[in-house]
């Protein structure tokens, strides 16, 4: 009879083999039908559906919250809750321009849905993060590479052939690991900065364990586990203050985004420490569990900004309704995190071209449905705010 831990053992290596090998998608999870595998389940109607594949890959855990999972789950019931109120023959509709530029003009996508950087995509598949960008650049979006990465920064930017793609760090406690990953998204050709301010110290999650168990068999790229350093660069310093985000803003002639703003006193001191855009966003409820969802807080920050840069927002944002709801609020780009997994696991740099596919369509048929052609017609009285702040 085999022991727990041998089963253990079994378990993680069947895992590997799921998420590391070249035959990913011929793989088939204990206990899914054979009319039903990754290989032949064709059912991504929406982004929704899409989370099966993650869920039939065994890594769900590895995408949770913090603690008791309330602010992960607030992101999507307060999208949800908000209504669209639409507007009946004010406009023609019959040709929709979903094109935006962000960062004051520098950058132009086909559609202002993004990626967020979400760490450890070799999960979800070999290619990890050069697959995110690969299907990035087919649709013409931007995305965020996490620090803490799979793929080096280097490879996923040449390999990917992503036009637009921004390099994430923490506030790290050892400077020098900020300058040094800054020179090389610089050198690499990345087009911003994005500093998550939101982790002074790393939460408690049921993902984590999932880190522990698999992670040794995927390295991080920029931190493998035998740097010196590595238990010091899972979260920020907590001893950091404004001042800090400041000398990052200073190091870099790139425009550098404030990542993990989540009210209108923090968007106002990072705009007066050197913020070239701020970003609403509470990790997706993986840092401060019992914090409110961001589309909550989005419109106090909009308001605070008063037009004198770019607010992006992201948490929970899963359908082009979403992102209607977000673009009406202020939002200049609605960002995703989990969708990067669901894509990556449903089908490689397709899979992730198909989230995008699926939620522009989603957002162009919902302009057209409520009385716009334009993104900027996608105003703040397209939505049911008296209801929902
Ligand atoms: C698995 C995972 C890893 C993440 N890694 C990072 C990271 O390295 N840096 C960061 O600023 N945010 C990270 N985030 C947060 C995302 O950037 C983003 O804020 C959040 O996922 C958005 O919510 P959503 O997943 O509901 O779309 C991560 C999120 C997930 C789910």
């Amino acid at each position: 009879m085999k022991s727990p831990t041998d089963k253990v053992e079994e378990n993680l290596i069947r895992r590997k083999d799921l998420m590391v090998s070249d035959n990913l998608r011929r793989q088939v999870p204990e206990g899914s039908k054979k009319k039903d595998t990754l290989e032949t389940f064709d059912g991504a109607f929406n982004v929704q559906d899409m989370e099966q594949y993650v869920k039939k890959l065994g890594i769900i855990e590895w995408l949770g919250g913090s603690e008791e999972e309330r602010t992960k789950d607030r992101n999507l019931a307060a999208l949800q809750r908000l209504l669209i109120r639409p507007r009946a023959l004010v406009r023609p509709v019959g040709n929709r321009d979903l094109t935006t530029v962000l960062l004051n003009g520098k950058i132009t996508v086909t559609m202002p849905i993004c990626f967020s950087p979400s760490a450890f995509q070799m999960y979800a598949h070999a290619d990890g993060e050069t697959a995110t960008a690969k299907g990035c650049g087919k649709a013409g979006a931007l995305m965020t590479l996490s620090a803490w990465s799979n793929k080096p920064l280097e490879q996923v930017k040449k390999e990917s052939g992503c036009e637009n793609m921004w390099m994430n760090v923490y506030i790290f406690k050892h400077r020098d690991r900020i300058t040094q990953l800054v020179r090389r998204a610089e050198n690499a050709g990345y087009n911003a900065i994005v500093v998550s301010v939101d982790i002074p110290i790393l939460s408690r999650r049921k993902g984590s364990s999932f880190y522990k168990e698999v992670g040794k068999f995927i390295e991080a790229a920029h931190f493998p586990a035998s740097d010196p350093q590595f238990k010091d660069l899972l979260a920020g310093d907590p001893d950091a203050t404004w001042n800090d985000f400041a000398e990052i803003c200073k190091m870099t002639t790139l425009p550098v985004i404030a990542k993990g703003i989540m009210s209108a006193e923090d968007a106002r001191e990072a705009l007066k420490h050197g913020a070239s855009a701020i970003f609403v966003s509470n990790h997706g409820g993986r840092q401060l569990d019992g914090a409110p969802s961001t589309i909550e807080v989005l419109a106090e920050v909009v308001r605070e900004v008063n037009g004198s840069c770019d607010v992006y927002v992201d948490g929970g944002f899963r359908s082009g309704m979403d992102v209607f709801k977000g673009l009406a609020l202020g939002a200049k780009a609605v960002f995703l995190g989990r969708p990067a997994f669901y894509g990556l696991a449903y089908n490689g740099s397709d899979g992730v071209q198909k989230v995008l596919e699926i939620m522009s369509e989603q957002l162009s048929r919902t302009m057209a449905l409520s009385g716009c052609a334009k993104l900027s017609d996608i105003t703040p009285d397209r939505v049911m705010t008296a209801a929902f702040l």
